[in-house]
C-alpha cells in the first residue's frame, strides 16, 4: 500500500500541485495514523501555493510540501501511549498549521490530542468543512465579544468562513447582516441573514447601527463597512493582508480594531461537531473534487465565488 499525496517543490500557479507516492508514516508516540477520506481547502493553500502571504514567507525553507491543514478520515493505527481513539474510529481535524500542513495525503500521522470523534450522524464531508473555517469563524466571533441582541454585520456570508460565522451568531440570538452577490441572495435569507447585495450598492447604504464588524473580505469593502458601526463598536478583520490598514482606519474612527491568525483548538471543533449533529448548523459543500483534479480546486477558490467550502476526495 501507497500514500498518494499532492505536492509542490514550488510557488506558482495550480499546475505546481503535482502528486507523489510516499511511504505510509508509523505513528510515533502519542499518534495516530489517520486514513484521510476529505481533506477540505482554504484560501490559505491556494494563497501559499503561489507564494502569497504569511504562511508562504514561513514555509519557503520548506519546500516540497504537501499543503492540508483541514482532515476527516479512519484511525487506522496508533502509536505507544495513544488512549483516545479505537482502531475505526472517524475523526476530523485541522491539522500541521502553518507549518506541517500534510492534509493533501492519503495517510497522515497526527497528535491524538489534535483530532475530534466525529460523531454519527456527521458525515465525512460535513466534518472537513469544519475545521479551519468553523474555529475562525468562531474565534473571529469571540475576538469581537459577541453577545445576545447585537447587530453583527459579516461581509462575505456565503463563504467557507461566512456561512459558519452567520449560523453561529444566530445561535447566539444576534441579528445578523451580511454581504454577498445577487445568486446568493436566497442562501444567505435561508441561513437567517439580512442579505445586501454588494453588486448593486456599497453595504454602508444598507445597514447601520451595527456593533460588530466580522471582515472577512478586506480592502475597500471593509473600509465601506466601516461606515456601517455605531459608536464603541468592534472590528475583527479575518484577511491578514489587509489587516493592519483596516485596524488603522478603524482606529481613527474610534472603533476597537484587531486582525487575528485562527489557532486549533479541538475543543471547539467538537461544539461545532456537536452543533451539526443537533441541527443548529449546516456546512454547505459546493463541491467535491477527485484528489487528481486538485488544481481545478484550487483554481476554483482563486474565483474568489466558492459557496461554502471545496473538498478533496482522498480515495478516488
Ligand atoms: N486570519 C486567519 O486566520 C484566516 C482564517 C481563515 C480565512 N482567512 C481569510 O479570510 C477570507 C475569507 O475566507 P473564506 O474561507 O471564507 O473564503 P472563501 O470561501 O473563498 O470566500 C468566498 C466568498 O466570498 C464572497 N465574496 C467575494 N467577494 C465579495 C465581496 N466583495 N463582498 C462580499 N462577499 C464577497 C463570495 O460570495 P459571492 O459569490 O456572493 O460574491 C464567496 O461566497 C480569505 O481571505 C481567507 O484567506 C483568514
Amino acid at each position: 500500500m501507497e500514500n498518494k499525496q499532492i505536492i509542490i517543490s514550488q510557488f506558482g500557479g495550480p499546475e505546481v500541485l503535482t502528486t507523489q507516492m510516499a511511504s505510509i508514516p508509523e505513528p510515533r508516540e502519542g499518534e495516530v495514523l489517520v486514513k484521510v477520506c476529505f481533506s477540505g481547502i482554504n484560501p490559505i493553500d491556494v494563497k501559499t501555493r503561489a507564494g502569497v502571504g504569511w504562511a508562504a514567507a514561513k514555509n519557503k525553507g520548506n519546500l516540497p510540501w504537501v499543503p492540508g491543514y483541514d482532515i476527516s478520515g479512519k484511525i487506522v493505527a496508533s502509536g505507544h501511549g495513544c488512549q483516545r481513539f479505537e482502531i475505526g474510529d472517524t475523526v476530523a481535524g485541522f491539522i500541521g498549521f502553518p507549518l506541517d500542513g500534510g492534509g493533501y495525503s492519503q495517510y497522515v500521522c497526527v497528535a491524538e490530542d489534535t483530532l475530534s470523534l466525529v460523531p454519527d450522524a456527521i458525515t465525512m464531508e460535513a466534518a472537513a468543512a469544519l475545521p479551519l473555517a468553523g474555529q475562525t469563524a468562531v474565534q473571529a466571533l469571540d475576538k469581537a465579544g459577541v453577545q445576545e441582541g447585537q447587530r453583527v454585520l459579516i461581509l462575505a456570508g456565503a463563504g467557507g468562513v461566512g456561512h459558519i460565522a452567520i449560523q453561529v451568531a444566530i445561535a447566539a440570538k444576534v441579528e445578523v447582516f451580511t454581504t454577498c452577490s445577487e445568486s446568493n441572495l436566497d442562501y444567505m435569507a435561508t441561513l437567517g441573514a439580512h442579505a445586501v447585495n454588494y453588486q448593486f450598492a456599497p453595504v454602508s447604504e444598507r445597514v447601520e447601527e451595527a456593533d460588530v464588524l466580522i471582515d472577512l473580505i478586506g480592502g475597500d469593502a471593509a473600509l465601506d463597512a466601516l461606515k456601517c458601526l455605531k459608536d464603541g463598536a468592534k472590528v475583527v478583520t479575518v484577511p491578514t493582508l489587509s489587516a493592519e490598514h483596516i485596524c488603522e482606519k478603524a482606529h481613527l474612527l474610534g472603533f476597537e480594531a484587531t486582525g487575528m491568525v485562527v489557532d486549533p483548538n479541538p475543543q471547539q471543533l467538537d461544539a461545532l461537531l456537536y452543533m451539526v449533529s443537533v441541527g443548529l448548523l449546516k456546512t454547505e459543500i459546493q463541491e467535491v473534487y477527485p484528489m487528481d483534479k486538485v488544481a481545478e480546486a484550487h483554481k476554483q477558490i482563486e474565483t474568489g465565488h466558492t459557496r461554502g467550502k471545496i473538498l478533496l476526495n482522498m480515495q478516488c
